[in-house]
Parts: structure tokens; sequence; C-alpha cells
């Protein structure tokens, strides 16, 4: 495979499972139900942000970076991985973190993801209501370069043409592991957020000529922002990779029903689909991605989208983590 001109790391030992869903299929008498365990990437309880700072972190290592910089939400999955990443490499992390609208209480701002960027040495600088994040990390940067440190910075999510690469690999990996189990995998449904991973997704299955939907749930933006977000990834993607960009954008497929008020704010739907994969696949989401991806993919099953015939695949992206912050919806 061609890479954007960046070497990886290796966070990652192994490829991540691919294996039915027995006990849901039947259960729903649906499609024959598949699940990509991305939640086992292994860093520091794993999750999608690993295969894109392979990406990111060689390329920091490139630069001569000493301190990676990133930015999210409190309960941030893609920060919590990066301090582990930046960990591994021994370089610094800054991570610049901001409140949610519509969520708090202790266990947001303590536990979950919070708890485990503490544990791993980082204290993230929590940014005042009044101040935007990113000029907050920006100003940070300028502060860094100016106490003699390189800092990397990574855009939220670590959705950028360099990060999103590990979301190529992915597909590849996936479409390899398909092949040895003789699946034709009609469709890969996902939680969608900063876009890296369903940019990269669609333009693996593009370089493979693959013909399976790439179905991404939206969990923060109605669908003509979504887009936007994976065109201004796919544009600079085709032309390092090499593959056709007007096909690529045909192949957008998104699902902006799911997510209710906004982002991190639970619905009843999302606490019933996080309950069912437990108690039928013993496979735990999280409340704020993934759970809501599987509200999307219980309703289109539901909906009859699939025939029986078909074989759907679930890409679980991690996050379980963030169950701790939301304790209290669960009991
Ligand atoms: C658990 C989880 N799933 C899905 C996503 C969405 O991935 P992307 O931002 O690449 O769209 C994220 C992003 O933070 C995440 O943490």
């Amino acid at each position: 495979m061609k890479t954007l001109d960046v070497k990886k790391v290796a966070l990652m030992s192994n490829t991540t499972p691919f294996e039915p869903m027995l006990n849901l299929s039947k259960a729903l008498n649906s499609a024959k139900l598949f699940i990509k365990r991305d939640d086992c990437t292994g860093l520091a309880t794993g999750g999608n942000k690993t295969r894109k700072l392979e990406y990111l972190v060689a390329d920091a290592l490139k630069k001569n970076a000493t301190i990676l910089v990133t930015i999210g939400g409190i309960q941030s999955n893609h920060a919590r991985q990066t301090v582990a990443a930046a960990n591994k490499f021994n370089l610094k992390c800054a991570l610049v973190l901001e409140k949610v609208p519509g969520t708090g209480g202790d266990d947001y701002l303590q536990s979950g993801n919070m708890l485990l960027d503490t544990i791993m040495g980082t204290e993230p600088h929590i940014v005042p209501d009044d101040k935007d994040c990113l000029e907050y990390a920006l100003a940070l940067v300028e502060q860094l370069k100016a106490q003699g440190e390189v800092p990397y910075f990574i855009t939220v999510g670590g959705s950028d043409p360099i990060g999103a690469c590990g979301y190529v690999e992915c597909a590849f990996e996936l479409m390899e592991q398909c092949k040895q189990q003789q699946i034709k995998l009609d469709a890969l449904i996902h939680a969608t957020g900063s876009a890296g991973t369903q940019a990269g997704l669609i333009a693996g299955m593009e370089l493979l000529g693959a013909d399976t939907r790439v179905i991404g749930v939206c969990v923060s933006k109605p669908e003509t922002a979504q887009r936007e977000l994976i065109i201004d990834l796919l544009e600079p993607m085709s032309e390092a990779l090499g593959f056709d960009l007007q096909s690529a954008i045909k192949r957008i497929d998104i699902k902006d029903q799911y997510y209710g008020e906004g982002y991190g704010i639970p619905t009843t739907a999302m606490v019933e689909a996080v309950k069912t994969l437990a108690r039928h696949e013993a496979i735990l989401l999280d409340p704020v991605y993934t759970g809501k991806a599987m509200v999307g993919m219980l309703d289109m099953i539901n909906n009859n989208e699939f025939s029986a015939e078909q074989n759907v695949a679930f890409l679980h992206t991690g996050g379980s983590v963030g169950l701790f912050a939301y304790k209290d919806l669960f009991k």
C-alpha cells in the first residue's frame, strides 16, 4: 500500500479480531452480523486512535518532536490514546480538553478517560468556558516553542490525511480477513465524528475496488457538515494515494438521525443498544460513539435495509472506559 510518505511506528502488535455475532444475528433474525474489534488494539484499553497514531507519531518523530499536543472533549478517547502513544515513544504530551455542553458531574469530570489520562501522567489543561479550545491549544504550542520544545500538534480526533492512513490500512486488514473467512462483506457500519475513520475506510475500499458499503453513523453533526469533513480528507488522500476522488465521494454513506441532542449527550436508545450488545455478545460499547452507532445498525436491521443473505459488520472503535463517566445511566 502507498502511504503519504510517512512510515508508521508500531503501537499494536497484531491485527484486531474479526468475528461473527451469532447470538445477535439469531436474536434479530437478521442478516449475518459480524464485528471488527478495533476496541482491541491493545494501547491503554484500545480504540480507533491507535491506528491513526501509528502514522502520526512516526511523522512527529521524523520532525524531531519532543511533545505531542492535542485537543478534545473532557472524556476524549483520542486524548487518552495520544498520551499512551507519547509514553511509548518517550515523548511528552499536553492535552487541551474542553467541557462538552449538556454533560457534567463528578464521574464525567474525573472518571473514565480522565482517570486514565492522569494515571498515565498528564495533567490536562481544561479550557475555560469563555475560551476557544483550538485557539487555546495553538497558544500553548507557541508557549512550548518559546520554552525550547518541539511541539507536534495533532488535530481533533487525529483526523488529518496522515492519521486517516490508519483506516486505509484497516480496510486492507479487514478485507484480507474476509477473504480468509470466505465472507463477501456487504456493509461496514461505524461511528463517524472527526471523519478520519470513514475517510480512511472509503479510501481503502476504493483502492481495493471493493463494493462494500461504508456507513458512518454521525455522533455530532448533520449529514451535510459530516460530508464536507470527509471530502476535505479525501481530496489530499486521493492525490497522495492515487485513487479516483469522484468515485470515492460517491461512496459517502451517512446516517445522521441517531445522535440525539448532540455530541456526548446520552439517548435512551443508546443505553438500550449498549445493554443489548453486552447481554447478547458480551461486547462493551461506549456511550458517545459506538453506542449511538449501534442504535443506527439495529434500526437499519429493523427497517430491513439488509437482506437475510447479506453480511454486515460493525466496526467497534473502542471507548468503553467512557461507560464509567456515564455510570448512573446504566444503574
Ligand atoms: C470510540 C470512538 N469511536 C469513533 C470515533 C470517531 O472516529 P472519527 O473521529 O475518526 O470519525 C471516535 C473519535 O474520537 C472514538 O473515540
